[in-house]
């Protein structure tokens, strides 16, 4: 496929339309060794070799990023008065990038940031239904009663009660005597893992609010066939390698065959 100089540089976030023009003008681009003259050149973006400055340009049509959002950002491109994730990403020019989703302010964990649309339409898409897991720690004794209505759905003040969930009790707060160090049961700290399929607003912590309880840390550690690397720390973040991203849209795939 064939594109114009300036659309090549600007989906590659070189800069806007008529930065490119500027920089083709001041005669900083060369395509295959030779000076570009017009910002309306035909370009093989596979083939064409495009410098800026000398240095190559690496076309990609496409960028995956896996980033561990820390507390304290907001899940959006642009806010007014919290750092955004995308101050984050300091290591790529592009300007179409978003965040997959929205993890809340205080909400850490994994977050897929990219410029296809199409596939972060699919994997928000509340009929594919993929699976999201989530540690939290939470005020109050989970209990078993708490997983079985997690299975059978909860409700959380919407016209439908919530999607099966799978809730796993990692800790709840106890001693296997079945005492626990808190003066009053409701201070005790759980620790669970949950799993949905959905994406409601603030879903997992209306869950358990909606049982009395008080999710007071969460962290997303997997969506779909991504998982938050250990290695990363918040704050950080890496490019999804070829076997992650092919993974990640297979996975896609069979829940679409699940249908
Ligand atoms: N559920 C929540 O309550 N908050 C999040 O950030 C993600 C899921």
């Amino acid at each position: 496929m064939a594109l114009r100089l300036d659309r090549y540089l600007t989906e590659l976030g070189v800069g806007t339309r008529s930065e490119v023009k500027k920089l083709i003008k001041a005669k900083q681009i060369t395509v295959n060794g030779a000076i570009a003259i017009k910002p309306e050149k035909k370009i093989d973006e596979w083939k064409d070799e495009v410098c800026l400055r000398g240095e190559k340009l690496h076309y990609a049509a496409f960028e995956y990023y896996l980033f561990h959002k820390p507390a304290g950002c907001v899940s959006a491109t642009e806010d007014n008065v919290h750092q955004t994730v995308m101050d984050y990403l300091t290591d790529t020019v592009r300007k179409d990038l978003f965040p997959v989703g929205r993890l809340d302010i205080d909400t850490e964990g994994l977050l897929l940031i990219t410029n296809d649309g199409a596939l972060a339409h699919e994997l928000l898409s509340p009929t594919k239904h993929v699976e999201k897991t989530y540690y939290a720690k939470v005020r109050g004794t989970v209990t078993v009663d708490d997983v079985n209505l997690f299975e059978k759905g909860v409700d959380i003040g919407e016209d439908k009660l919530t999607k099966p969930a799978k809730l796993v009790i990692i800790n709840d707060g106890h001693m296997d005597d079945g005492t626990c160090n808190e003066a009053q049961e409701e201070n005790v700290i759980s620790e669970i893992r949950l799993t949905i399929t959905e994406g409601r607003f603030h879903q997992v912590k209306r869950m358990f609010e909606a049982v009395g309880k008080e999710v007071v840390y969460l962290k997303r550690l997997s969506m779909g066939s991504l998982r938050l690397p250990g290695d990363l720390a918040p704050g950080e973040y890496r490019a999804l390698s070829e076997e992650e991203l092919s993974e990640l849209k297979q996975c896609i795939l069979e829940k679409k065959r699940e249908k």
